[in-house]
C-alpha cells in the first residue's frame, strides 16, 4: 500500500511538473507538487499515467458547446469516420485528408493526442476496393496504408490498423470481407507489417467490439494475438470498443479479460467507450469500465465515442458523458470519481521479472468455477487461496476431461503432458497473505466436462 500511495504521488507530481498530457488539459486544479483531485477527466487520467479521449467529428468543430466541451474535457481524440478508408480515398490513388486534417490540426494545436481510425476495415469501404483481385487488392492495400500512415507520420499516437475482423458468435471466425476473402486471413499480419515500416514510432492496435469479456469471439482474437506476439509480429496494443447495452452489458469478466490480454504484453485501450442508459445505473456501469481499467497497469487510455448524446451513433440510447445540452450526467462524475480516487495500479515502466521469487510455504487451496460455456468449450477459473500462512508460489494440477484441452490460459503459467495440466502462478501472483487469493483463467474447447482440479501444493 506504501507503495502504491508513494507512485501515485510521484505520478502526480510528474504529471503537474509537466508532461505532455497533463499541458494539454485545461481545468487541473492540482498545485505543483500536491495530490489534488483534477477537474476534467483528461487531467485526472493523466494523473493516473492514462489518456482520456473522445471521438470527434470533423463537421461539429464549428460548434461552440461542443468545441468548449471538447477542449476543456479531453485530452486525445479519435476522428469518427474523417479517417475510414472511403473519406480518405474514396477512388483509387485519390487521397483527401481535409477533413480529418481539421481534427488532427485541432488537436495538435492543443496537445491532444490523436487515435487514428482506421486502416483496414471491411466496412466504409468504398465499392472499388470490393471489385479488385487478389493481386491488386494486395496492392491497394499496401498503398492506403503507406499513404495515410506517411501523411500523418510522427503524429498518431497509435492506429487501429485492422478493425473489426472478426465474426460475432462462437465460431471464432475471421469475418469474410474483399481481405479475408481474396487475401487469406494473412492480411492481418500483412497490414501491421506494412504499418510497423512505415511509422514505427506509432503504436499499432488491432480493435473490435464485442470482445469486451471473455468469450469465444474475444479468445479467437486472444490467440491471434498471442501468436503474432510469438512469431514476431509488430503489434503494439488491442483495441476494445466498450459498446455496452442492455443486450451486451457490462460482464464481470470484464477486468479479466483485459488482464489476459495485458499479460501477451500489449497494451489495452478501451476505444469507442458508450454505455446505454441513464442515472445511476449508467453511472455505475461507467464506473465498472473505468475502473476495470485503471486495475491493470497496461490499459494505457479510454477514449468515449462521442462528446454529447445527441450526436451519438446511438443518440436514442443516450450512451454519453454529456448530455443533449452538454450538461453532465451522473456517469460523468462518476468517471470524474473513479480517475481522481482510482486504482493505485502503475503504468508499466518495465517488463515484470519472468522468474518467481524463491521460497514457498503455508498450504493452499484449489477451487474451479466455470465461467460461461457454450456448445464445445467453456471458459474457467481457478481460485487459489493461501491457508493459515503465507505463500510465495504455488502449484494447481488440473486434469483434463476427455476430449477437452485447453486453448488459452491467463493469470497462470502452465505446462501440459497428456490430459495433465500443471499451472504455477506468474511471477505477480505467487505471494499470497495468509487466508489471501488469487485466479488463473482459461479457455477450454473439445466439450463442457470441468477438469478435475489436484491438491494445490506451494512446493
Ligand atoms: O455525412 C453523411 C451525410 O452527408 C449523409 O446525409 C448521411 C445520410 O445517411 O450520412 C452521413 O454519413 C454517416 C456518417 O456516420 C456520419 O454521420 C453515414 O451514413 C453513417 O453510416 C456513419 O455511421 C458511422 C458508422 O461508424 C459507420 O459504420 C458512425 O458515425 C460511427 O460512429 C460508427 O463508428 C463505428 C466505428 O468506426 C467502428 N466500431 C463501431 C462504431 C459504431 O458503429
Amino acid at each position: 500500500m506504501g507503495m502504491q500511495v508513494l507512485w501515485r504521488t510521484a505520478m502526480r507530481k510528474a504529471v503537474v511538473l509537466g508532461t505532455a498530457g497533463a499541458m494539454a488539459v485545461g481545468g487541473m486544479v492540482a498545485m505543483a507538487g500536491t495530490a489534488e483531485a483534477a477537474g476534467t477527466l483528461g487531467a485526472a487520467a493523466a494523473q493516473q499515467g492514462r489518456y482520456f479521449g473522445t471521438a470527434v467529428a470533423n463537421n461539429r468543430l464549428a460548434e461552440t458547446d461542443y468545441v468548449n466541451v471538447l477542449n476543456t474535457e479531453f485530452n486525445s481524440v479519435t476522428p469518427e469516420n474523417e479517417m475510414k478508408w472511403d473519406a480518405l480515398e474514396p477512388s483509387r490513388g485519390s487521397f483527401n485528408f481535409t477533413n480529418a486534417d481539421k481534427i488532427v490540426n485541432h488537436a495538435k494545436a492543443r496537445n491532444m493526442q490523436v487515435r487514428g481510425h482506421t486502416l483496414v476495415w471491411h466496412s466504409q469501404l468504398p465499392s472499388w476496393v470490393g471489385s479488385l483481385g487478389a493481386d491488386e487488392l494486395r496492392k491497394a492495400m499496401t498503398t492506403h496504408i503507406t499513404e495515410v500512415m506517411t501523411h500523418w507520420k510522427g503524429q498518431i499516437a497509435a492506429w487501429d490498423v485492422v478493425n473489426e475482423a472478426f465474426q460475432d458468435g462462437t465460431s471464432g471466425a475471421r469475418r469474410n470481407s474483399p481481405f479475408q476473402d481474396k487475401l487469406g486471413a494473412g492480411y492481418i499480419e500483412e497490414a501491421f507489417r506494412i504499418a510497423r515500416s512505415v511509422d514505427p514510432a506509432a503504436k499499432l492496435c488491432y480493435n473490435d467490439y464485442n470482445t469486451d469479456g471473455i468469450n469465444a469471439k474475444s479468445t479467437a482474437v486472444y490467440n491471434m494475438v498471442k501468436d503474432f506476439k510469438a512469431r514476431g509480429v509488430p503489434i503494439d496494443c488491442v483495441g476494445f470498443q466498450g459498446h455496452f447495452n442492455s443486450n451486451s452489458p457490462v460482464t464481470a469478466d470484464f477486468q479479466q479479460n483485459l488482464e489476459r490480454f495485458a499479460a501477451l504484453g500489449v497494451d489495452i485501450q478501451i476505444t469507442e467507450l458508450d454505455i446505454e442508459g441513464s442515472g445511476s445505473e449508467q453511472a455505475a456501469n461507467y464506473e465498472k469500465v473505468v475502473k476495470g481499467c485503471l486495475a491493470v497497469s497496461r490499459c494505457t487510455g479510454i477514449t468515449v465515442w462521442g462528446v454529447t448524446d445527441k450526436y451519438s451513433w446511438r443518440s436514442s440510447g443516450t450512451p454519453l458523458l454529456f448530455d443533449g445540452n452538454y450538461q453532465k450526467k451522473p456517469a460523468y462524475t462518476a468517471v470524474l470519481d473513479v480517475l481522481n480516487g482510482g486504482s493505485t495500479t502503475p503504468p508499466p515502466t518495465s517488463p515484470p521479472p519472468t522468474t518467481p521469487p524463491p521460497g514457498g510455504s503455508g498450504s493452499c487451496t484449489a477451487t474451479f468455477r466455470t465461467d460461461s460455456s457454450w456448445s464445445g468449450g467453456y471458459n474457467g477459473t481457478v481460485t487459489v487461496k493461501a491457508g493459515s500462512s503465507a505463500v510465495t508460489r504455488w502449484t494447481v494440477p488440473l486434469t483434463m476431461a476427455s476430449g477437452t484441452s485447453i486453448t488459452a490460459l491467463w493469470n497462470g503459467v502452465h505446462t501440459t503432458s497428456g490430459s495433465t495440466v500443471t499451472v504455477k502462478n506468474q511471477s505477480w501472483n505467487g505471494s499470497l497473505a495468509a487466508g489471501a487469493s488469487t485466479t488463473f483463467s482459461f479457455t477450454v474447447n473439445g466439450g463442457n466436462a470441468a477438469p478435475a482440479v489436484g491438491a494445490c501444493s506451494t512446493s
